[in-house]
């Protein structure tokens, strides 16, 4: 491998090589000069042998970061330093800041474009939310896009949603109102009708070499042996044979969405532009997409090698000298072991925030069986994170449920896993004897089986079928089954997380199957518009819109100030012995002020009650329910010493001491 001059040397040479050199930013330059050891090594080790001349590409890699931090605006530059203030006065990363909560919806069924957004912000604060992450709202091809997540211009904004000055506006918008804004940063892969990939197309070596392309279609499919198909009912194979080139070319995803060959160093400087650029407009998180994949190398799935943890390092540690505010959310949407590697990264920092996607999956196989071992056993030891990182905590998104967790822990449960499986399959597409759920199931494959679940939280929760046949004490089981699962998100761990809709009981939407454009992709059945009517009735008491936001905005403004709710505290699953229930002590931070919480859940449509001095012995004893109030009675009865949990009901007491202190 060529080695780069040492790091001292280069550095001078570059501030030689620069004309402004003396009058570079002091702060830029002491974050570059901290950094630009970690971004060197890194940068060797990913393009060392593919670089004529490493020094050169370093250099490039510097004049990036000061080109883009030299064009940061000053209000975004005023805000880096806040956040570093705050972390160098023992405060922590603002983006675990105890209380936060976020929203995430596709700008146009959430409130029409950019300008429409603005109207509804006061929503997303009657709700609790101060995140909000705006899905892609790029320029993308018309008809079939994923979702926007087939990006055509990195730089620009989709027309129909409005202007890049508005997406600027948008962001410091939010930003006046103590809230921030994540949004997607679709790095493994564009669209086919992306510039780059037109000139690809058109024969150009430089583009077709920003993708993976191959001549020889045995070649490709030697490539493509170990790797598992992500879209298997409707783009099933990873590559896609393009006439024009006469070559196949990498798609993982969709047939449009052309995977960008990371390995090469062209590739990582345009998208480090970009990164840096989409920073400068505002955006407080990026999200990474399919961050798993960024990585391709024969032989192996192509997914989590430790090449892609690498990329993601080199940007953050790009990010951290020109945009130091910016935080990363993982979208790692695999196996729990392989999530959180890319939060625990060691000396360089890699993920500020990843989807706690093993987490959803256990509340919904929970609410399936009406048994919590599973979830109990599993929430463990592989979901606690290093110093500094966190998890995003929901019971939906936009995407698909995926049943991607450990056999080992449904075994332990006392499930066999294929059955256990097909028996949450079947429950949640309805057709389980007795199933409330009314979802569809997603990317089916015969072959195997296996599948994966669609649907709103509502209709999953089996509000459509109660209101459907007229049910009011089914409607009444559902509704607090989606508060429970929102209570849980919002405090067993992480930061919450609301998809849009779910905070007013949407139900799936049919729409999508008169539009071809999406009619082969069930996940659009749980992205609803944000009904108006939904809305409105949602500020009419006694409604179901107005129970669903009322009781997860309730939840979420009372988390807000107990110290124990904050994302990173410390929490440990007890073993209650009684199998329909889920008990979490969560403890104040160690130094922070604040009792411990017991958490508690009632996964079942009976009363459940449990003696608390055996769980809680020397843990400390209950004071107060502090989700009792209103219509919330309090679940704690002292004169019998119990706890008594109604239909999926969530209990958070408060502990008052003895107790350990340490908030282990
Ligand atoms: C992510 C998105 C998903 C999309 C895929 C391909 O997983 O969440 O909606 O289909 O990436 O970009």
């Amino acid at each position: 491998m060529v080695q780069a001059s040492s790091t001292r040397a280069l550095i001078t040479r570059w501030l030689g090589s620069r004309t402004e050199g003396s009058r570079l930013d002091p702060t830029f330059l002491a974050r570059l000069g901290y950094r630009f050891e970690a971004i060197a090594g890194l940068a060797l080790r990913l393009y060392g042998p593919r670089l004529d001349d490493p020094d050169a590409f370093i250099l490039r890699v510097a004049d990036l970061l000061a080109t883009a931090h030299a064009s940061r605006p000053p209000e975004l530059r005023a805000g880096d330093a806040a956040r570093e203030r705050r972390v160098a006065q023992g405060e922590g990363p603002w983006y675990l800041e105890p209380g936060l909560a976020a929203y995430m919806a596709y700008l146009d069924r959430f409130a029409g474009n950019f300008r429409g957004f603005r109207e509804r912000i006061p929503h997303l604060e009657r709700l609790g939310v101060r995140i909000v992450h705006l899905m892609p709202f790029f320029p993308c091809p018309a008809g079939n896009n994923d979702g926007g997540y087939a990006v055509s211009d990195y730089l620009g904004v989709d027309a129909r949603l409005g202007t890049v000055a508005e997406l600027a506006e948008t962001a410091r918008e939010l930003h006046r109102r103590g809230m921030y804004l994540a949004a997607d940063l679709v790095l493994n892969h564009c669209s086919d009708e992306h510039p780059w990939a037109l000139a690809a197309r058109r024969g150009e070596r430089r583009y077709r070499d920003y993708f993976h392309v191959f001549s020889d279609g045995a070649a490709a499919e030697r490539f493509g042996r170990a790797m598992p198909e992500v879209f298997p009912e409707t783009a099933p194979g990873n590559f896609t044979f393009v006439p024009e080139m006469d070559a196949w070319v990498m798609t993982v995803f969709h047939r449009f969405q052309w995977d960008l060959d990371w390995s090469n160093p062209e590739v990582f400087i345009e998208m480090l532009g970009i990164l840096l650029e989409l920073a400068n407009r505002g955006i407080d998180i990026l999200r990474l997409d399919a961050v798993p994949y960024l990585w391709k190398r024969e032989g192996t799935e192509c997914r989590n090698l430790d090449e892609a943890h690498d990329i993601v390092r080199l940007l953050k540690a790009c990010a951290d000298v020109a945009a130091p505010g910016l935080a990363f959310l993982a979208e790692a949407i695999v196996q729990p072991s392989e999530i959180v590697r890319y939060l625990d990264s060691g000396s360089v920092e890699e993920c500020q925030l990843a989807y706690h996607a093993s987490l959803m999956v256990l509340l919904w196989d929970a609410l399936a069986t009406g048994k919590t071992a599973v979830l109990s056993h599993s929430f463990g030891e592989e979901t606690r994170l290093a110093p500094g990182t966190g998890w995003i905590s929901y019971a939906r998104c936009h995407d698909d449920i995926g049943l991607g967790y450990d056999e080992e822990k449904i075994l332990r449960a006392g499930f066999t896993p294929r059955a256990h499986r097909r028996f949450l399959l079947d429950f949640y597409s309805g057709r389980y004897p007795g199933s409330f759920a009314r979802g569809r199931l997603f990317m089916e494959d015969p072959r195997s089986g296996d599948a994966r679940i669609s649907g709103t939280c509502a209709s999953l929760c089996g509000l459509e079928k109660a209101l459907e046949e007229g049910d009011e004490a089914a409607a009444d089981l559902a509704v607090k089954r989606i508060v429970l699962l929102h209570g849980l998100a919002a405090s067993l761990t992480g930061i919450p997380l609301v998809y849009s809709g779910d905070e007013l009981g949407l139900p799936n939407d049919f729409s999508w199957l008169d539009d071809p454009a999406l009619a082969d992709d069930n996940r659009w059945m749980h992205r609803p518009r944000l009904d108006p009517e939904a809305l409105a009735r949602s500020e009419v008491e006694g409604t179901i819109e107005s129970r669903i936001l009322g009781g997860v905005a309730r939840i979420l403004r009372l988390r807000k100030d107990i110290p124990a709710f904050a994302p990173d505290a410390p929490f440990e699953i007890l073993h209650p012995g009684d199998e329909h229930l889920v008990l979490c002590l969560r403890s104040p931070k160690a130094g922070a002020a604040g009792t411990r919480i017991l958490v508690a859940a009632n996964f079942t449509a009976g009363n459940r009650s449990l003696r608390l001095p055996q769980v809680l012995s020397g843990l400390g004893v209950p004071s107060r329910d502090l989700l009792a109030g209103g219509d919330a009675p309090s679940c704690l009865d002292f004169a019998s010493g119990r706890i008594v949990l109604g239909p999926y009901a969530l209990a958070w007491i408060e502990l008052a001491g003895p107790g350990r202190t340490d908030g282990a």
